[in-house]
């Protein structure tokens, strides 16, 4: 879970690869480093934290090699320090190495290769791999091919997942990269290349990716890109066109990523909803056809995810079963995969990730189709891991997301498993015209109707700062605004650090209620006007019990015992997850602003989990 870039050309790489690791950081940052070719010799700079400390190096300026590797590291094998820092060097300075993933048997790696003579400096896993590929590399010295052999057969004795980069002075105008279960572009420049873990980090220096898959070896230079399988055998590659803009990764004005990511939640629910919904048409998207025939066969849905991903998926389990009265089961990846999950040809599993690259999510996926499930991949990156592995293949449309704590994938990902859900009912007849209808217009109401809350922040900024120094809070609500609870709690707590909790409203008396004293703060929602006298009534239960009280509802509630009441739009229940979450995902940021965090990028956390 670290991101790592390479630069080969006849630029001074330095300055290209620091830019590109600071659009990686939210991988991990907890330190950076870069070594590039200068003079026959490979020279490494790095230190523990941030990538912009990089820039207080001594001779960092200095340095004018033209191929260059570097890499921002989220620490799994050893504390975070100089010394556990990418690159890695072989013991005699040949090859210098940049590693993200995990090696799960470096330990046996280590034991053979200090017995052949080999010391290690760092407490990392990463280190084996250069003084692997020295090993192979003397192993096969008068072999023409040595390096591409030495990087070949290093890979193969690696197991677990790394995407790497390699470079030596002694090949000062090559470089290799491998992937396997870890995520690596190559975008081509004119006369130079570029290599990273993903698309945007490199994506104001190139518009055309390869995208390696699992197994694949690129030899680089200036000019060109050979690619080979494990046993070195050549391999054919498609550029990818990307139509990105380059500026929709940056801030465009707004303080935090996040924030921006909160005001581009109306154009990116309109962008996934896009071409598959017109009015008075079927749901129909363009590369994701299922016949009745395959689909009446189904008659289990499971929807696997983590995080962010898992809450939005929790927050459409109803909707499938509303729509295609077809049983579906939410599960977080990490749990389906061991849980021994019942799954044969007649289940349907989605698989949702942002970044499609989380490696629980990707095991799960593999798993399901060992076991005969048709697969739907749900992610945000085009060419993704998980997108590649899966049978059927759908985007949602929300551009790239930088901080850590999602939040525009996450209402694009309900959008499209609304429309996912809608669809299969269409096939297969399972709902009546009417309600489908409803639901249609109403999603394409969405877009107005979360600007129209992003107009109204001030007083979610005024509660978040009369309550920021609080150190519990809770969130309630019941049915889809238990699922949307659930989603705040998580956002309060990865980016404000506060602990928070949410409950089903009518569990509270189970338990949890004995946690309420004087002064804790609770947010209730309240959307479903079937289930908002109970709602009232458990949040009554906290009031008298000392608590503050923050509502969010699109229900006349005239209770003046509630501190606060948010009024959000109403809509088709069905989609109300889609607005409830909106006002807070703000008072999480604002709660973390007016604590003075690091919005983007809160501790422990990266974007991308790609271990385990
Ligand atoms: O890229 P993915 O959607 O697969 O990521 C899943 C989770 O790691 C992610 O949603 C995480 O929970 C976020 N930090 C939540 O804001």
């Amino acid at each position: 879970m670290c991101g790592i870039v390479g630069y080969i050309g006849s630029k001074k790489a330095s300055p290209i690869l620091i830019n590109g690791l600071l659009k990686l950081e939210y991988r991990g940052y907890d330190s950076a480093g870069l070594s590039t070719i200068e003079n026959n010799s490979i020279c490494v700079k790095k230190n523990k934290g941030r990538v912009n400390n990089l820039y207080d190096l001594e001779g960092i300026n200095d340095l004018c090699g033209t191929v260059g590797i570097a890499h921002t590291r989220w620490a799994t094998h050893g504390k975070p320090s100089k010394q556990n820092s990418h690159p890695h060097l072989d013991n005699s300075k040949t090859f210098s190495v940049v590693h993200n993933g995990i090696i799960e048997n470096y330990h046996e790696l280590r034991e053979f290769l200090t017995k052949k003579g080999y010391h290690f400096l760092s407490e990392t896993d990463t280190e084996v791999i250069p003084n692997l590929i020295h090993y192979y590399f003397n192993k096969n010295i008068n072999d023409s091919n040595n390096f591409l052999k030495a990087v070949s057969l290093a890979c193969s004795d690696l197991k677990g997942s790394f995407a790497i980069e390699v470079i030596s002075y002694l090949f000062p105008n090559n470089m290799i990269v491998a992937k396997k279960d870890s995520p690596l572009v190559i975008g081509v420049g004119n006369n130079e290349n570029y290599i990273a873990s993903d698309i945007p980090a490199i994506l104001s220096y190139s518009k055309s990716f390869y995208l390696l898959e699992d197994g694949d070896i690129a030899l680089l230079s200036k000019n060109d890109v050979k690619f080979y399988n494990c046993s070195l055998e050549e391999l054919k590659k498609e550029i990818k066109n990307i139509d990105w803009n380059a500026s929709s990764a940056e801030k465009n004005g707004y303080e935090d990523y996040m924030l921006k990511e909160i005001h581009e939640q109306p154009t990116a629910i309109r962008e996934t909803i896009g071409a598959c919904l017109k009015d008075n048409e079927k749901v129909c998207f363009d590369d994701f056809n299922i016949s009745f025939k395959d689909l009446s066969k189904i008659n289990k849905i499971y929807i696997v995810a983590c995080g962010t991903a898992m809450h939005a998926g929790l927050a459409c389990k109803s909707t499938f079963e509303t729509l295609c009265k077809i049983d579906t089961t939410v599960d977080i990846a990490s749990e389906f995969r061991y849980r021994n999950p019942i799954i044969n040809n007649n289940t349907f599993c989605i698989f949702v990730s942002q970044s499609g690259e989380t490696a629980d999510t990707l095991a799960a996926l593999k798993l399901a189709k060992q076991h005969g499930a048709k697969t739907l991949a749900i992610t945000n990156v085009i060419g993704s891991s998980i997108s590649r592995e899966a049978d059927y293949n759908l985007y949602t449309h929300a551009g790239p997301e930088i901080a850590v704590a999602s939040t525009k994938a996450y209402t694009s990902q309900i959008v499209l498993l609304t429309l996912v859900a809608i669809c299969f009912a269409e096939i297969l007849n399972s709902c009546s015209e009417d309600i489908l209808n409803d639901l249609k217009k109403e999603l394409l109401l969405i877009p107005r109707k979360v600007s129209s809350i992003l107009k109204n922040i001030e007083p979610i900024k005024d509660f978040a700062d009369s309550v920021y120094k609080e150190h519990d809070m809770f969130f309630l609500g019941r049915g889809f605004d238990y699922n949307v609870a659930q989603e705040a709690s998580l956002k309060l707590k990865e980016i404000s650090y506060i602990h928070s909790d949410s409950y089903a409203a009518g569990e509270l008396k189970h338990g949890p209620i004995a946690l309420i004293e004087k002064g804790v703060t609770v947010i209730g929602i309240i959307t479903d006007p079937s289930l908002m006298l109970k709602s009232i009534s458990n949040l009554e239960e906290v009031i008298t019990r000392g608590a503050k009280t923050f509502i969010v509802t699109n229900q006349d509630i005239d209770n003046s015992d509630f501190n606060m009441i948010y009024k959000i739009p109403k809509t088709n229940i069905l989609l109300s997850s889609i607005l409830s979450i909106v006002p807070l995902q703000l008072f999480a940021y604002f709660i973390s602003k007016a604590k003075g965090l690091d919005v983007d990028k809160p501790r422990n956390l990266a974007k991308s989990v790609t271990v385990e």
